[in-house]
């Protein structure tokens, strides 16, 4: 067994029982302000309001203490509604504290910024830039390689990922090349497709934003 720490999750890896816990990230400190937040919205009228714009106290609380383990339920629901492909899967969610997901073999990492560039290039090209929603999400080290050499999202609870992955998940599955292996002629399309996408992404942001907070 060992262990990689994430940015949300300390992950325990058992590649010999093939699976992997992800574990929320959650410290005494962050339960203080739990309490803390809780307490003021109780208290206070002003942060009804606040919390209101929120869409509840369940979605704020989720933003401002209870990032990881949203993070966790997220990964579990959008893998059980949508059951895409392009998702490593997420067998379960004991109540977002841990998650279990098979143990991937190669989880895929680039060491030159050139490759990283290529990387996320695809990205941007096949999700039409709406990638920059959350771009953490989309660098190399949460994804792996299956064994039909496909790339495949291991860590997929950001908000957006969801919707995208129902919008653009068969391209990804189908175009995202893991092996970077691209003639110079590709690389130009996806610059080019790129481009002509980012106007449209700049103008429709805001109601995408709005969009995906409604669900
Ligand atoms: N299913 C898995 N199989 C093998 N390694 C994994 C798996 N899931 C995550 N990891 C490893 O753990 C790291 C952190 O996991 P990740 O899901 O990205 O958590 P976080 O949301 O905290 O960044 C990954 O970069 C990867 O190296
Ligand atoms: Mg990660």
């Amino acid at each position: 067994m060992h262990i990689k720490s994430g940015n949300d999750r300390i992950v325990m890896i058992l590649p010999k029982q093939g699976f992997v816990l992800k574990i929320a990230r959650f410290s005494f400190k962050k339960f203080k302000k739990l309490l803390s937040l809780v307490w003021e919205y109780l208290i206070n009228e002003k942060m009804k309001k606040v919390v209101g714009e929120y869409g509840g106290l369940i979605e704020y609380l989720s933003v401002h203490s209870l990032h990881s383990i949203y993070e966790n339920l997220r990964e579990r629901r959008f893998y059980k509604k949508t059951k895409h492909p392009f998702f490593w899967p997420t067998w379960f969610s004991f109540c977002g504290i841990v998650n279990i997901q098979p143990y991937a073999h190669k989880v895929l990492e680039f060491k030159t910024e050139t490759e990283k560039g290529i990387w996320f290039l695809q990205c941007q090209a096949l999700t039409e830039m709406y990638c920059w929603e959350s771009n953490h999400s989309w660098s190399c080290g949460n994804f792996c390689v299956d064994e039909n050499g496909q790339a495949r999202m291991l860590d997929y609870g950001a908000w957006s990922i969801g919707f995208l992955i129902e919008k653009y998940g068969d391209r990804l599955l189908k175009e995202l090349r893991p092996d970077l292996n691209l003639s110079d002629n590709e690389i130009e399309k996806l610059q080019h497709e790129s481009a002509s996408s980012r106007e449209r992404w700049q103008e429709n942001r805001l109601d995408f934003l709005k969009f995906i907070r409604s669900t």
